[in-house]
């Protein structure tokens, strides 16, 4: 399995918060099945400033271990992008990390307010699109308005976005709502990948075997398959860290 979401890089988010919690995360992640992994630290402008820098140089420190341990994985780094304004300016600079490329389109890990869906955000969207920058909507089930109106979906369907479940969404452990609209979009084959997002060992574990199991149940092994396997490895295949 490929997880291309996830917060295993050391101390520059709310993720892993050591060097030592970044291998633990590591190792129970090969547990999984996991065999690629690309991490995601945030970047959410006044919360998270990272950059190439500050990203560069905790994957750096990461990648060393690997090696030094001889870890059957491969570790590749970008972002997880929090919506604002700003994104247009990192673009135009260069400065937005992608998950990869899909259909001839950079694929960018878009994360939403949990709160709601913010004013211009298609207008946002459709900018990224025609800048040939393909928004990943990063755990909509996630998104307390799309729990309450799960159509608000449908404008960023149209313009051809691709959309992350959350392993523990499906799981259940972040509630009952994600839960409830993971299941119900599961079904209805909304989701391109399913991410760990994995931040703790104790907090949010790397689950994706779960999720996998899951969405078999649910829908059918191909699907399954194409979500933790199949579409993570395309997305991600001629990303180079
Ligand atoms: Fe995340």
């Amino acid at each position: 399995m490929i997880d291309i979401h996830c917060h295993v890089l050391p101390e520059i988010d709310d993720g892993a918060k050591s060097l030592d919690e970044s291998m633990a995360l590591i190792h129970q992640a090969i547990e999984q099945g996991i065999t690629r992994i690309v991490a995601t630290p945030h970047i959410h402008v006044g919360i998270y400033d990272n950059n190439q820098q500050t990203i560069l140089g905790a994957y750096s420190r990461v990648q060393q271990e690997i090696k030094a341990q001889g870890l059957p994985i491969e570790l590749r780094v970008a972002a997880e992008v929090r919506i604002c304004p700003e994104i247009i300016m990192l673009a135009k600079q260069n400065q937005l990390p992608f998950v990869g490329d899909f259909d001839e389109k950079k694929v960018l890990l878009l994360e939403l307010p949990s709160s709601h869906l913010p004013a211009g955000v298609e207008k946002l969207i459709d900018w990224l699109i025609n800048s040939n920058i393909l928004p990943m909507i990063a755990h909509p089930e996630r998104n307390r308005e799309l729990q309450r109106y799960p159509d608000r979906i449908k404008p960023f369907q149209q313009r051809g976005c691709l959309f992350q479940l959350t392993a523990a969404s499906l799981i259940g452990d972040l509630g009952d709502s994600p839960k409830a609209l993971s299941q119900l979009w599961i079904k209805k084959k909304l989701y391109t990948i399913i991410g760990s997002d994995c931040h703790s060992i104790k907090r949010r574990p790397p689950k994706l075997h779960q999720a996998y199991s899951i969405t078999k149940e649910l829908t059918d092994d191909t699907y399954a398959t194409q979500l933790v396997v199949d579409n993570p490895y395309l997305i991600s295949k001629r990303l180079f860290s």
